[in-house]
């Protein structure tokens, strides 16, 4: 088969994949997350519950899983990395500092206390919301980004419902990957500073849009910043092909695949067998290379 050949087939598999596969099924279990989703006749009024159980919190998410049209809607679904990403960041072990700074603890004398220092963190393509809602509620300043304005309308939604929860409510914002220009001026203008921390789940599924994507990573952590990059991702099709987005910041990243001790126990996400239709997950830590 000649690679054109090779590279068509690809695409078709990603297509019918993404178009035809339910993401989240009603009633799975993700990781030990119980997720259950509910949809009544609207698909307009669709919701999942996630229950942040290292929060000891359960979540309702507005979800528009499907467009119009009958299409899976990418930026209107809760996508099965984002629990396993919000489970990871809520965990106390969790070794990435932007996640323990703000993490709300009880003092001696049993109040909830915040830490002084907040940390800055950018999601990117942030769909419905699950982790930077999960950040938000360990006290981090969260600006959940995406390219899609239906993104931001969930997001906007599912973010007040819990304004009551948060030290500081979570910024939605549009960011389209590759508009440097806008990176750059919520970097100016609305975080004022870098990120300690970006965060993106299931982002790396198109051709297209990949060296945009890695092109605002490398914004929001230049060399020299000591932020961290945080992506959860679930294999798809081709791990080498998906694989060689993360292999492309080896140069000056220094990249680790999270530790399995941090997935939840079920042996849901435990594998890399392409051909068990579980779902395997990795997620990565990048921080610059000195
Ligand atoms: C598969 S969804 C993942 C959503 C969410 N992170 C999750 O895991 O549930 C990919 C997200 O990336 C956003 N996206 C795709 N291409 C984009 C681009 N070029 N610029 C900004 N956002 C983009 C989509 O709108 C969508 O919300």
């Amino acid at each position: 088969m000649t690679s054109v050949s090779a590279m068509i087939l690809w695409w078709t598999l990603i297509f019918v994949a993404l178009t035809f596969i339910p993401p989240v099924t009603s009633y799975t279990i993700l990781g030990g997350i119980d997720q259950e989703k509910k949809d009544d006749a609207e698909s307009e009024n669709s919701f999942v519950t996630e229950k942040l159980r290292h929060l000891q919190k359960q979540v309702e998410l507005r979800i528009q899983s499907h467009e119009p049209s009958g299409r899976v809607s990418m930026a209107g679904t809760l996508w099965e990395a984002s629990p396993l990403l919000a489970d990871y960041i809520t965990n106390p072990a969790c070794p990435l500092e932007a996640f323990q700074r703000m993490r709300i603890h009880d003092d001696d004398d049993g109040n909830v206390r915040l830490q002084p220092q907040p940390s800055t963190v950018v999601e990117l393509g942030s769909g419905v919301g699950l982790a930077s809602l999960a950040a938000a509620f360990l006290g981090c300043r969260v600006f959940a980004t995406d390219g899609s304005p239906s993104s931001i309308r969930l997001m906007n939604e599912n973010f007040e419902k819990y304004a009551p929860d948060f030290a500081m409510p979570p910024r939605t914002l549009r960011l389209d990957w590759g508009d440097m220009d806008a990176a750059q001026s919520l970097i100016q203008s609305e975080l004022c500073c870098l990120p300690d921390a970006i965060m993106a789940s299931d982002v790396v599924y198109s051709y297209s849009a990949r060296e945009e994507l890695a092109a605002t990573i490398r914004l929001l952590c230049p060399k020299g910043h000591s932020g961290r990059v945080v992506i959860a991702h679930r294999w798809r099709t081709d791990p080498a092909d998906e694989g060689s987005f993360f292999e492309s910041f080896d140069d000056d990243f220094d990249r680790e695949e999270v530790g399995m001790e941090f997935l939840p126990d079920d042996g849901y996400h435990r594998t890399r067998n392409m051909m068990d239709m579980r779902y395997p997950i990795s997620i990565f830590e990048m921080r610059r290379k000195c």
